[in-house]
């Protein structure tokens, strides 16, 4: 019972951030992923707050999912195609996405249209401990003008960590966790703030040590994992069992595109935890270990929902804990650190 009321009373803070007006549409959409609770909460909020409210329900995704897991959602999802559904998404005001939108195709049409969109996938718990709040926002926006204004990123680790990648092609991705600005897009709960690199111009290593993060795999790696990246490309995967299980992984998308490097950038969120993703077993969706202070966030896969041309299922997060990272020559990271001048609190 207290559980409900906390989760209700995180979605009426959430909406009220969102900035969610009386005369507003809402539209909830629901899939093979949702969480009951979740529903039941958001329905009682959005009712609260006087908005005309639609649950649209579209079923089971077109393809199979890959372990159960949602990082990996890729086109066609159960609404690719469905102009019916588009149209009542792209007429609302609000859409609360339960089901798990493909980010690079039908999205970017319903964003255009000037609907916020925000997706929400956490358990209630991790959700109600990590619920957005107007200081992440201030946080992820002063890092957003840096990373903006950068043309390089550098990132190193003890662990033997050397990337550089190109800025500017293309759009930061600022996660604060909630939608406040027509067609904007969000994620909830998250702080966090990426970029996808420039064409073919990261190159370097990348050791993910022990204790770094693999998602969708929701584990942490026990043996480290050299990654050697040359224009744009994850070119050889070597080390121990965890390498083994990432290389294999990878390969069995036979997409040769799985292999880009995607977004980097680093968490921002004062209430995430390196250790959580430790405590939830596969029952999380991992945005403890994407948004946690500091975390170096390497990825690999699409950028398409950046404006690229780069469609693949084959999507991966890998949130690592001890890197230093400077854009340009400004040091923002130090071994996990956000530095003083980032923190913007
Ligand atoms: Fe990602």
């Amino acid at each position: 019972m207290e559980l409900t009321r906390a989760l209700i009373g995180a979605w009426r803070e959430l909406l009220n951030l969102c900035r969610l007006r009386a005369d507003e549409i809402v539209v909830i959409l629901v899939g093979d992923i949702t969480i009951p609770a979740h529903l039941s909460a958001a329905r009682l909020a959005v009712g609260d707050t006087g908005c005309a409210c639609m649950i649209v329900e579209l079923g089971e995704p077109r393809i199979q999912r890959i372990g159960g897991d949602s990082t990996t959602i890729a086109a066609p999802t159960a609404l690719t195609g469905n102009r019916s559904a588009i149209a009542a998404l792209r007429e609302a005001d609000l859409v609360i996405d339960m089901m798990g939108m493909y980010r690079g195709s039908e999205q970017e049409e319903i964003l255009a249209a000037g609907t916020r969109i925000l997706l929400v996938k956490e358990p209630p718990e991790i959700f109600i401990r990590m619920r957005p709040t107007a200081a992440d926002k201030l946080r992820v926006k002063a890092a957003e003008l840096r990373m903006q204004a950068a043309r390089t990123m550098t990132v190193r680790s003890s662990a033997g960590t050397e990337l550089i990648a190109k800025l500017g092609q293309y759009p930061c991705l600022a996660q604060y966790g909630f939608v406040d600005e027509p067609g904007r897009w969000d994620h909830a709960p998250s702080a966090l703030i990426a970029r996808w690199p420039d064409e073919q111009s990261a190159s370097g290593v990348v050791v993910l040590d022990r204790g770094d993060t693999i998602l969708p795999f929701k584990k942490y790696v026990q043996t480290p994992i050299t990654l050697e990246i040359e224009s744009g490309y994850v070119r050889n995967i070597t080390g121990g069992l965890d390498a083994r299980y990432l290389k294999d992984y990878m390969e069995s998308f036979k997409d040769p595109e799985g292999f880009a490097v995607s977004h980097l950038g680093w968490g921002l969120h004062d209430r995430a935890h390196w250790t959580m993703l430790g405590m939830y077993d596969k029952q999380t969706n991992g945005m403890d270990a994407r948004s946690y202070f500091g975390n170096f966030m390497f990825s690999t896969g699409p950028n398409a929902e950046a404006g690229g041309a780069r469609h693949t299922a084959c999507h991966l997060d890998m949130p690592m804990s001890s890197c230093s990272l400077w854009l340009d020559d400004v040091q923002v990271l130090e071994q996990g650190h956000v530095l003083a001048v980032e923190q913007g609190r």
